[in-house]
């Protein structure tokens, strides 16, 4: 219904809250879309060298997730649906956010905080697939990659939800097409790994 919609819109509108860019802007740091990959991400402020201002990048662009769920299922609709729209609206608002001219991120960390907000188990499976990979390989985006392909084949083992399972595949095919230049890269071996402020274009 109408409401559920507005709560949609909502979540998408939050979702466009470009926290690389404004973290960046408080902290004196360059806009994060001017050097390195480019991307306005927690992985790229990174290589600006200040790691707070990455660590709170990370945490704002996740939380948004988490929140434009959590105020759908509060205040808005609790059925699948509604939950998992506003999820994938809240992911699509940060990749392709109003705020940036419809250029945003990679959609990572926001795809953390709305698994967080579909079922803990299900982010804490992603992020240890994140971290894992991360640790071993050192490459911020091929760790993403590889937890994206697994959240809905996790999502659909821990809750079985379709709705929550298909806004886990669609998410995850956002994402994948976000990494093209990454996959590009890691592919020729010319990616950056994390911190590494050299970048290949
Ligand atoms: O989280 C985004 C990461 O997977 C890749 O970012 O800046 O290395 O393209 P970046």
């Amino acid at each position: 219904n109408t409401v559920t919609l507005g709560f949609v819109l909502l979540a998408y509108l939050i979702g466009a809250v470009p926290f690389a860019v404004l973290v960046s802007k408080g902290f004196g740091l360059a806009d994060p879309r001017g050097y390195g990959s480019g991307n306005p991400g927690a992985t790229n402020v990174l290589r600006s060298g200040n790691k707070l201002a990455a660590v709170l990048t990370l945490l704002g662009d996740a939380l948004k997730g988490t929140l434009a769920v959590w105020i759908m299922a509060r205040w808005g609709s609790d059925a699948p649906v509604a939950v998992a729209s506003a999820g994938l609206a809240a992911f699509i608002g940060h990749i392709f956010p109003v705020t940036l001219g419809f250029k945003g991120g990679k959609g990572v960390a926001t795809a953390v905080g709305v698994l967080l907000a579909f079922s803990g188990w299900l982010a804490l499976a992603c992020v240890l697939i994140w971290l894992l990979t991360a640790i071993v390989s050192r490459y911020s985006s091929l760790a993403a990659l590889l937890a994206a392909l697994a959240a809905p084949l996790v999502a659909q083992a821990l809750i079985g939800v379709p709705a929550i399972t298909g806004a886990c595949v669609v998410m995850a095919a956002l994402l994948v097409y976000r990494h093209s230049a990454n996959i590009r890269r890691l592919l020729a071996r010319t990616e950056p790994k994390i911190g590494q402020k050299k970048q290949a274009g």
